[in-house]
């Protein structure tokens, strides 16, 4: 099969990409191209990126409406900055019989010989370089041209251009304008500019930055609450980099996940009232329970975070539940045994367990927590024993597996 890979931040795709990659589909008679949206981009202005799985739900969206494009999420589980020769090199061994044409604009071309291994990705792949097909197309093609002799006598290589229609349309210019609520209908796909508009992104809601929130949250906690927050963050970060989670999702939801806390008991119940969050029994009797679930609707509210993962991340902190995210594990895991904390039995062991298998050290935190909740003739949430028993039995079933 002939494969084309067009690599992009694609926060969000919009009707360009998709047109790039049917032309390139079309000129180098591929079988298909993929749109294939990478881990954490950084954006030069600063804002904060859709979450991976919001940007490849995007491009799968609207590849529906072009035959023969597809979404790939092969790099959205690699930590930023990944290269692509790297990528080339595991989707390639991924694809042994596969013709794979790397996709790529003129800028990039001009720049090709300064990429970390360029003589590994020429030797994997053809390259496609779009020209734009304006006024300026054959002197820009010959400039093309020029470059691609230039990168052939030095590393070799076989490429090929293809025109396509110039448009000044980007992602950052469409981002900005549905922040000021400008239609940008025109310039996506139905489906991409419904999955937008269903969820808010890009939305002007006071987007505070990283340093912003920490600021904030000094002067809204005690000063013990903050340095256990603090403790909290700096240790998602280390199982983030362990277990190959968003660092910055990882260290957010740190650094909300006790947001709430400034509040007592009253003040939460009289909150969910208000808010309609709703109160389950457990947390009519626990009313501390509630800061999760408030922290969450805060996080969105007040900070801005529109991340479906951190929020969920959040709201689960102190329970679990079954079947979580790794991020979700990691918020849990790392409330528990952050550096600050000193008082649980086993924590030693639980912190090593925590970096060998979360699965294991989830199981230690919440059986141990249901011993001290009984012994005390505490109050049990139903919903921490449920999540015990879920990976209870996850872990059981490997060891039944494992002396088989
Ligand atoms: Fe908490
Ligand atoms: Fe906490």
């Amino acid at each position: 099969m002939k494969i084309g890979i067009l690599g992009g931040t694609f926060d969000p795709p919009h009707r360009v990409h998709f047109n790039m990659a049917a032309a390139a589909k079309d000129a180098l008679g591929l079988d298909v191209v993929y749109l294939m949206p990478c881990g954490t981009p950084p954006h030069k202005d600063g804002s904060r990126a859709a979450s991976r799985f919001y940007r490849y739900e995007m491009c799968s969206l609207g590849a529906k409406e072009y035959p023969g494009v597809e979404a790939s999420d092969f790099e959205i589980f690699l930590l930023a900055p990944n290269y692509s020769y790297r990528t080339l090199e595991w989707f390639s061994a991924e694809h042994p019989d596969d013709e794979i044409t790397f996709l790529m604009g003129q800028d990039s071309l001009n720049m090709f010989l300064k990429w970390v291994h360029p003589e590994i990705i020429v030797k994997i792949a053809r390259i496609g370089v779009f020209v734009r097909g304006d006024d300026s197309f054959e002197e820009l093609k010959k400039e093309a041209q020029k470059e691609i002799d230039r990168i052939t006598s030095s590393i070799g290589g076989d490429f090929s251009l293809i025109k396509i229609t110039p448009s000044e349309l980007s992602a950052t210019e469409i981002r900005e304008d549905i922040k000021k609520g400008i239609d940008v209908s025109e310039h996506l796909v139905p489906e991409v500019y419904e999955y937008i508009k269903s969820r808010g992104l890009y939305e002007d809601k006071m987007e505070m930055d990283y340093t912003e929130i920490e600021k904030t949250i000094k002067k809204k906690l005690k000063k013990s609450r903050y340095r256990h927050t603090m403790g909290v963050c700096y240790t998602a970060c280390a199982l983030a980099m362990r277990y190959d989670v968003d660092m910055d999702d990882a260290r957010l939801a740190g650094l909300l996940h006790d947001c709430a806390k400034g509040m007592d008991d009253n003040e939460l119940v009289r909150f969910c009232k208000k808010h309609d969050l709703g109160i389950t029994e457990a947390e009519d009797k626990s009313p501390h329970l509630l800061h999760s679930k408030v922290g969450a609707y805060l996080a969105k509210k007040e900070y801005g975070i529109d991340d479906e993962e951190i929020l969920h991340a959040i709201t689960v902190h102190t329970t679990g539940c079954p079947d979580m995210s790794l991020l979700d594990m990691i918020i849990l895991v790392a409330d528990y045994i952050e550096p600050n904390r000193f008082e649980a039995p086993r924590l030693a062991e639980i912190r090593q367990m925590a970096f060998k298998d979360i699965i294991s050290a989830i199981v230690m935190i919440l059986d141990d927590t249901i011993f001290y909740v009984r012994e005390r003739g505490m109050y049990m949430d139903p919903m921490t024993e449920e999540t015990y028993v879920f990976y209870k039995k996850i872990i059981d079933e490997r060891e039944e597996q494992e002396s088989e």
